[in-house]
């Protein structure tokens, strides 16, 4: 499997995201948690070495299962959260980024995970900012510079945001929404090639969320797939990686079976005429 550089460290470029182990809206426990903590031991024996995960996912759940499955960790296993939110009762997620709810966030990974250091912390921005970005990169700067996580990254942020974090920070991964079917961030992910960092798509089959599109239910997708003997998920996929050599892939799923289709994706290989065919009335 190709590999792309976290900063310092090394990934294979399939990763696996931890957003979908826990139950219903991304609260509470998973339905079946063996079968959880069986997704989780799988990836890794298939060869990923990169979990996305967050406090915030259960909340608690995403990360008590990855310890529970995975710890003591193989050493080359990078994990990678995030920080700026919290839930409520409902399900709710609220921005936390005054600089001490991103220390105590960090913290709480490290606990939670049972690590000393993080491989890499998103910065989650949200619509309508209260707190400075400024002020938030630098207590991230600070919490690397204690050793606390290896390399800072940012999720859900603008162009300029990603500029600012980039000459600010130093940034080593950005985590913003991108697909086949959406590519409004485009110039985003040229901006993290030019400067050397990973670019990781949230949503890259289109979400468990009702309401967005579907990547495995898009008409050319389902054509592709057909004549190449792929899957829908890994024509998306494939796709994805063909785009730039800085995507890393953190699909999410809670099924063994769509992990190792997931993970499989690093033996397809889209020709001309497929891309062609994808590209084609978008
Ligand atoms: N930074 C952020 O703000 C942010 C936001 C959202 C997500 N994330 C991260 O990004 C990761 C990926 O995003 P996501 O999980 O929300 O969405 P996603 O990967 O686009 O899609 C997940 C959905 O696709 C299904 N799926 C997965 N593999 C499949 C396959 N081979 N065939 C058919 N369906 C398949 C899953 O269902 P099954 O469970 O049934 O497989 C689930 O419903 C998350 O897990 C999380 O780690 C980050």
């Amino acid at each position: 499997m190709d590999t792309f550089a976290l900063g310092n460290l090394s990934v294979h470029r399939i990763g696996f995201g931890a957003m979908q182990l826990p139950g219903p809206g991304v609260m509470g426990p998973p339905r079946d948690r063996d079968a959880a903590i069986a997704v989780l031991r799988r990836a890794v024996e298939l060869g990923v070495d990169h979990i996305d995960t967050a406090q915030f996912y259960g909340p608690d759940v995403s990360n008590e299962l990855i310890r529970a499955a995975l710890h003591p960790y193989p050493d080359d296993l990078v994990l990678v959260s995030k920080v700026g939110a919290v839930r409520d009762a409902d399900g709710g997620w609220l921005p936390a980024q005054r600089p001490e709810e991103l220390r105590s966030a960090v913290e709480d990974n490290l606990r939670s995970l049972g690590v000393e250091q993080l491989g890499a912390v998103n910065l989650r921005l949200h619509d309508g900012e209260s707190v400075a970005l400024e002020d938030q990169l630098a207590e991230m700067v600070a919490l690397r510079e204690e050793g606390k996580i290896a390399g800072v990254g940012i999720s859900t942020a603008t162009r300029e945001q990603v500029q600012q974090a980039v000459e600010q920070a130093g940034i080593v991964c950005v985590q913003n929404a991108f697909s086949l079917l959406d590519r409004s961030d485009a110039d985003v992910v040229e901006l993290c090639h030019g400067a050397g960092v990973a670019y990781v798509p949230y949503f890259p089959l289109g979400s468990a969320f009702p309401g967005t599109p579907k990547v495995v239910e898009d008409p050319a997708v389902l054509a592709v797939a057909a004549r190449t003997g792929a899957t829908p998920a890994q024509v998306g996929l494939a796709w994805l990686l063909a785009h730039r050599d800085n995507v890393l892939l953190i699909p999410g799923t809670s099924s063994v079976a769509h992990l190792e289709e997931n993970v499989a994706v690093a033996d397809v290989q889209l020709s001309p005429q497929d891309l062609e065919e994808l590209e084609r009335d978008r």
